[in-house]
């Protein structure tokens, strides 16, 4: 009798949501990949539209935000957490972790494997907003799994407004790409790590000025690879038995709703209908 209680609670944290959280729309480009990679799994998004950008925020008030978005993501009843905002899985994932009770994913610890996996000349290069490549947060993951590996940050600040923008192919751009990768490109590194939810959406053009030389490592991609893993470890992945009649796809925001959905229709295969705007401060 008490086993199959157990059975059937299990059975229903496997159909329970995953939370995904970002400062903004820039986690999109993760939902992108769960929904991709793990197509029976439901999704719950909570996007910080009115408190982006994060990556010029200090590590308190970082913490504060996720803390508040985490216990609202708990009301939704998910069945794990994943930190989609590299500045908030470098700046706050610790301190969040520990409170917690159910398992919580950040981009960063995929993106760190991959790149250690990736290179062969020891030699890291890592991209992402003030705050993540100030805190070395990425530098520390590398190095605890290869002590030997150098790892070389750029902040490329104007890389979030301009992508934004919708200006994804276009000359400034690439220009401000240059600007920001010409010293970086010259310290022979073999692997780049796109460590900003943003960055995915500009590849092609990182791609073309970075040479083929240079592996190109998407966390976006690993993160979405580790918590299929996660999942199944903890015998958590939805099976999509019971997904009929349910909402695959959730969005909330803090502000400016009808923007995110217009953002979220352009990189998503999902059409986002509608996105719900919370007062993220009551949590
Ligand atoms: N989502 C942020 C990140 O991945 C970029 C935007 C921001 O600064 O909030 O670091």
């Amino acid at each position: 009798m008490d086993i199959n209680i157990e059975e059937s609670r299990t059975a229903d944290r496997r159909d329970a949501p995953i939370g995904v959280f970002d400062s903004g729309v820039g986690g999109l480009t993760v939902v992108r990949e769960i929904m991709r990679n793990l197509p029976e799994e439901r999704i719950v998004y909570f996007g910080d539209t009115a408190r982006v950008p994060y990556g010029s925020k200090s590590q308190e008030n970082v913490i504060r935000f996720s803390e508040q978005i985490i216990h609202f993501l708990q009301t939704q009843d998910v069945k794990a957490i994943v930190v989609a905002c590299n500045t908030a899985s470098a700046l706050a994932l610790d301190a969040v972790e520990q409170e917690l009770d159910i398992p919580i994913v950040g981009v960063i610890g995929p993106g760190a494997r991959m790149a250690v996996e990736s290179t062969k000349n020891k030699r890291v290069g890592v991209i992402g907003t003030e705050s993540t490549i100030r805190s070395r947060t990425y530098d520390r993951f590398i190095q605890a799994l290869d002590s030997e590996i150098v790892v070389f940050g750029k902040a490329c600040p104007l890389f979030v407004p301009l992508v934004e923008e919708g200006w994804l192919k276009d000359s400034v751009t690439e220009e401000v790409a240059r600007r920001y990768l010409s010293e970086l490109l010259r310290k022979d590194i073999d692997t780049l790590i796109l460590g900003c939810t943003h960055y995915p959406l500009i590849r092609s053009l990182i791609e073309k000025l970075a040479g083929d030389q240079v592996h190109l490592v998407n966390p976006a991609y690993e993160t979405a690879q580790e918590l299929g893993r996660l999942l199944e470890r903890m015998n958590l992945q939805n099976t999509g038995e019971h997904n009929a009649g349910r909402e695959m796809y959730q969005f909330y925001v803090s502000d400016a709703a009808e923007k995110f959905g217009e953002f979220a229709n352009s990189i998503l295969p999902y059409d986002v209908t509608r996105a719900r705007k919370i007062n993220i401060e009551e949590y």
